[in-house]
C-alpha cells in the first residue's frame, strides 16, 4: 500500500517507517526536518512538511492509501493545541485527497479510557506533568471520531524502546486502573502496520497493552 507517515522522525514513526518498508509498502514521510530521515531504501521518499501549515500538507497526501500519525511533542507544560490543529489539518487534506483510512496513535488515558494508565499516571503524571497535553489529545481524538473517515485510534500504555513483539493484547478495553501496562513502540507500529485494511477496529479506539 501507499502509506503517509505523520511524526516519522519521532521514536514510533521510525519503527512504522522501518516495519512498513519491510513489510513492502511504499511510504512517503512528512517531516519538518526532512534531514532527520535517511532511510536508504526504492519505496522511501521524505517531503518537508509541518502538521499546522496545511498548505504543507496537500501534495504528499495525493493518491495515498492510508495515513498513519504517529505525532507528538514535549511541551507538556504549555497550552498547546499543536496535536488537535494538526489533526484538523490532517483530516481536512485526507478529504481534499480522498484519502480514506486514518490510523492515529494518542493514549489510554484519554475519553472511554480514562484513568486506565494506572494510578500513577492517574494521580500524578496526567494532572501534573500531563494536564494540556492530555486535553489537547482529548480534542484530537473528537475530531477524528465526528470525521467521516475509515479511522482507528490507537491508544497505547506506557511506551518503550523494547523489542517488537506479537503477543501484545489489544482491546477496546485495554489497560488497568491500578498497574501502568506497558508496550513498545515497536510492537505499536507492528499493530498498526497488522490492521491497515483490516475492519477489525474500524471507527473504533483500540487500547494496546502488554
Ligand atoms: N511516551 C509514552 O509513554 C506514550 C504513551 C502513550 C502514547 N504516547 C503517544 O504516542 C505518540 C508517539 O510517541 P513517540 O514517543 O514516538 O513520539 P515522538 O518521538 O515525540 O515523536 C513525535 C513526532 O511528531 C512530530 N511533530 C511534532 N510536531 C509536528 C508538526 N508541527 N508537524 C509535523 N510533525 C510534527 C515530531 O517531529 P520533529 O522531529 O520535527 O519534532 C516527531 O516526529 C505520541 O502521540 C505520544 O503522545 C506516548
Amino acid at each position: 500500500m501507499k502509506l503517509l507517515v505523520i511524526g516519522g522522525t519521532g521514536k514510533t514513526g521510525r519503527e512504522l517507517i522501518k516495519q512498513g518498508l519491510a513489510d513492502g509498502h511504499v511510504i512517503t514521510a512528512i517531516a519538518r526536518s526532512p534531514i532527520k530521515l535517511k532511510f536508504d531504501h526504492p519505496n522511501f521518499s521524505v517531503v518537508k512538511g509541518d502538521v499546522l501549515i496545511p498548505d504543507s500538507l496537500e501534495k504528499p497526501f495525493q493518491g495515498q492509501d492510508a495515513v498513519l500519525s504517529a505525532l507528538g511533542h514535549k511541551r507538556f507544560f504549555i497550552k498547546t493545541t499543536i496535536l488537535s490543529r494538526g489533526t484538523k489539518n490532517i483530516i481536512n487534506g485526507m478529504n481534499n485527497n480522498g484519502v480514506k483510512r486514518f490510523i492515529c496513535i494518542t493514549s489510554l488515558g484519554i475519553k472511554d479510557s480514562k484513568f486506565k494508565l494506572g494510578l500513577y499516571y492517574t494521580l500524578f503524571t496526567i494532572p501534573v506533568i500531563l494536564l494540556f497535553y492530555f486535553l489537547d489529545k482529548s480534542k484530537q481524538e473528537e475530531l477524528i471520531m465526528k470525521s467521516n473517515l475509515d479511522w482507528t485510534i490507537i491508544r497505547p500504555g506506557q511506551l518503550t524502546n523494547g523489542k517488537k513483539r506479537s503477543d501484545y493484547k489489544h482491546d477496546v478495553k485495554a489497560g488497568n486502573y491500578i498497574l501502568t501496562k506497558m508496550i513498545s513502540r515497536a510492537s505499536v507500529a507492528h499493530f498498526i502496520l497488522k490492521n491497515l485494511d483490516s475492519n477489525l477496529y474500524s471507527r473504533k479506539a483500540v487500547g494496546l497493552t502488554n
